[in-house]
């Protein structure tokens, strides 16, 4: 399923149902002995989309790691448990230090608008497209869900002009922000990953923070993990190659060009992000190349 300009998803086809497929993820971990997060509301948010296998998956009847052998099942539900607790505490850190304005870019079925502790005087935007915010903030109304922060959700797509929408829907330039980027840049071309963060840049107040992770090598050895478990998959109905929907070439790596640009970047590889929540990060030989993901945290500082 290869990708065009201005193609379109829901949760359940293309690009948005691997929004499905994280949640199904986070659903699982926070259902784990001693789990590193609490999501209560992946679980009804992936079983109101409906996908048979991802609802199967939360509902216990069958595993992600069901006949899989690479263990990049297993990985699947540690990764997204790590990943959502890092960008919780990125928000979390930012509110302490006195952010009162948040971007979620490609907030799919993030429900931290919903389940974080904002401060009083919070807003929380949430990006990403037309049918997917739609679905989920409809689904949060009927399951009782209220946000937490004032919600506002801005329906643009991240390769068209997004700081116009959000703009329009209130958004203060002059005010430091929390911008994250997670699960988002390999779906976008190399040439608008750049454009995100010149945008995101020009938008931000000094003070501003972003989080956001990647791969050096852009989506390869995120694509193999997938690979591996599309037959599996398949077998349970979802057919989708979520490799496919990458966009591939060179990129520019996200830290360098942040610094460029008057961002104070850190990034940290996968394995001490783990070790940072008492986790290990175990992988076979054949995935070894996922160690070195990075969660990159920045900084913007006074130069805007
Ligand atoms: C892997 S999901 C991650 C969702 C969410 N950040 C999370 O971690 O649960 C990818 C998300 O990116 C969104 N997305 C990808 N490309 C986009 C674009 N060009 N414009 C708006 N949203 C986009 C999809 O709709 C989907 O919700």
């Amino acid at each position: 399923m290869a990708r065009t300009d201005g193609d379109r998803w829901d949760l359940a086809s293309s690009v948005g149902s691997t929004a499905t497929m994280v949640a199904a993820a986070r659903a699982v971990a926070s259902r784990e002995p001693d789990p590193l997060i609490q999501d209560p509301y992946a679980a009804p948010l992936v079983r109101a989309v409906g996908l048979d296998f991802f609802t199967k998956v939360v509902d216990g009847q069958i595993s992600f790691d069901d006949g899989d052998d690479s263990g990049a099942a297993r990985l699947m539900t540690d990764v997204m448990a790590v990943r959502t607790r890092f960008f919780d505490d990125f928000f979390i850190e930012a509110a302490r230090a006195g952010v009162r304005q948040a971007v979620i870019l490609a907030s799919g079925l993030d429900s931290r608008a919903y389940r974080l502790d904002w401060p009083a005087g919070s807003v929380v935007y949430e990006i990403d497209q037309p049918a997917v915010l739609e679905f989920k903030t409809t689904t949060m109304a009927a399951i009782g869900a209220a946000p937490a922060a004032q919600l506002r959700t801005v329906a643009v797509d991240l390769r068209e002009d997004w700081p116009k929408a959000l703009r329009d829907n209130g958004f203060d330039d002059t005010a430091a922000t929390a911008w994250s980027a997670e699960g988002l840049l390999v779906y976008l071309p190399p040439d608008a990953q750049d454009r995100l963060f010149d945008n995101i840049t020009a938008l931000s107040a000094p003070g501003s923070r972003l989080a956001t992770e990647y791969h050096p090598d852009a989506g390869a050895s995120i694509g193999a993990r997938t690979r591996a478990l599309r037959e599996q998959w398949a077998g349970h109905g979802f057919d989708v190659d979520v490799s496919e929907l990458f966009y591939a070439g060179e990129r520019t790596p996200p830290a360098d060009y942040l610094a460029a640009v008057g961002w104070r970047v850190e990034t940290r590889p996968r394995p001490e992000v783990f070790a940072g929540y008492g986790r290990r990060f175990d992988v076979t030989d054949d995935l070894a190349a996922l160690r070195d993901s990075l969660a990159l945290t920045a900084i913007k500082g006074d130069d805007r």
